[in-house]
C-alpha cells in the first residue's frame, strides 16, 4: 500500500504541506526546498547549461528530474522501485512547463542489468542511488559504456562513511539544543560526549550493517574508469540548517572547493567524471 497521500504531486514548483507524510521531508515546503531544492540546483549545475541527453539512472519521485527537463535537457530515467516511477509520471503529466521543457520518460529497471540497449548519452547520472547498487562497478562500466566520447558521469553521493567526530558531535549537540526545546522525539543522554557516542554508534549500526555502499566503493571503480575532474564536499542533505554559523558556512564551502586527481591511463581522454560527495 502507499505511503504517500492521494493527490500527491512530488513537484519542486508545487510544493505543499502534506501532514500526513510525517517521516518525510515533503510534508514541508520549507523542507523540501531546503534539501531537494538545494540538490537539484546542484544536480543542474553539475550538468551543465547546454541541452544535453541524460540518462538518470535512481529517479526516485523524479523531482529533479522534472527540473532538469526544465532546464532544457532531454531525460530518461529509470528506477527498481515501480510505486516510485508511478508519482515521478505523474508529476511529469501535471507538470504545466511540459509543452516548454525537454522531454522526460521513465521506467521501471534495474541498472545496470535492466538497461537494455540504449544510448549514448551525454551525462549519465547518479543521484543518490550509486550506494544502493549491489555492484557499483559494473554499474560505473555500464555508465561509460553509455556516454557520447567526451561524455560525462555526474554522481551525487551519500558518503555514510565519512561521518566524524566532529559530525557526530554537531548532530548531538543539534539533538541536544533540540530535546530542550521539545523538538526532539527521542531521548538524549545527559552528556554532550555521551550523545556523540550514541549518534555514531547508531550511525554505523544503521549505515553500515544496512548494506550500503562506502564512499570508496564508489570512488574507486570510477576512478578507474573516468577522469575524475571535481570532488567536493557537502553537508548531506541539508546544506542550510547543517550549516548553524557563519563560520560553518565558510568551512564547507572551502572543502568543497576543489580536488583533481590525476588522470588515469588510458580512457581519460574520453571521458570525464564529475563527482559530487555529501558527507553525512
Ligand atoms: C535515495 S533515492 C534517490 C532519489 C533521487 N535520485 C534523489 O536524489 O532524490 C535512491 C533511488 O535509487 C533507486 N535505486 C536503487 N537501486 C537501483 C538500481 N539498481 N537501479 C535503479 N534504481 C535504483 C531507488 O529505488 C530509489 O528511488
Amino acid at each position: 500500500m502507499s505511503t504517500y497521500p492521494k493527490g500527491f504531486i512530488p513537484d519542486l514548483q508545487k510544493l505543499r504541506s502534506w501532514r500526513s507524510l510525517r517521516g518525510s521531508l515533503w510534508r514541508s515546503p520549507a523542507l523540501v526546498r531546503l534539501t531537494y531544492g538545494e540538490l537539484a540546483r546542484l544536480v543542474k549545475g553539475a550538468i551543465g547549461p547546454k541541452p544535453c541527453e541524460v540518462l538518470y539512472v535512481g529517479t526516485g519521485l523524479g523531482h529533479v528530474a522534472l527540473e532538469l527537463t526544465r532546464a532544457g535537457h532531454d531525460v530518461r530515467g529509470v528506477d527498481i522501485d515501480r510505486e516510485s516511477v508511478a508519482l515521478a509520471r505523474r508529476a511529469a503529466a501535471t507538470d504545466p512547463f511540459r509543452r516548454q521543457r525537454g522531454s522526460l520518460s521513465y521506467e521501471v529497471a534495474g541498472f545496470p542489468d535492466g538497461i537494455g540497449d540504449a544510448g549514448p548519452y551525454d551525462r549519465v547520472l547518479f543521484s543518490r542511488a550509486l550506494h544502493h547498487i549491489d555492484d557499483p562497478e559494473a554499474a560505473v562500466s555500464t555508465a561509460a559504456e553509455l556516454l557520447v566520447p567526451g561524455g560525462r558521469v555526474v554522481c551525487v553521493e551519500f558518503a555514510h562513511d565519512r561521518l566524524g567526530p566532529a559530525g557526530a558531535r554537531w548532530m548531538a549537540g543539534c539533538r541536544i539544543r533540540l530535546a530542550r526545546s521539545g523538538w526532539w522525539p527521542g531521548g538524549v543522554a545527559t552528556s554532550p560526549d555521551e550523545e556523540t557516542d550514541r549518534v555514531a554508534r547508531k550511525w554505523r549500526t544503521d549505515h553500515e550493517d544496512g548494506g550500503l555502499n562506502r564512499l570508496g566503493a564508489m570512488v574507486d571503480p570510477l576512478k578507474a574508469v573516468f577522469r575524475l575532474r571535481r570532488l567536493a564536499w557537502h553537508p548531506y542533505l541539508f546544506w542550510e540548517p547543517a550549516v548553524t554559523d557563519r563560520e560553518q558556512l565558510v568551512r564547507f564551502r572551502l572543502t568543497s572547493s576543489v580536488l583533481e586527481v590525476s588522470p588515469s591511463p588510458g580512457r581519460w581522454r574520453r571521458y570525464r567524471a564529475h563527482v559530487r560527495v555529501l558527507i553525512g
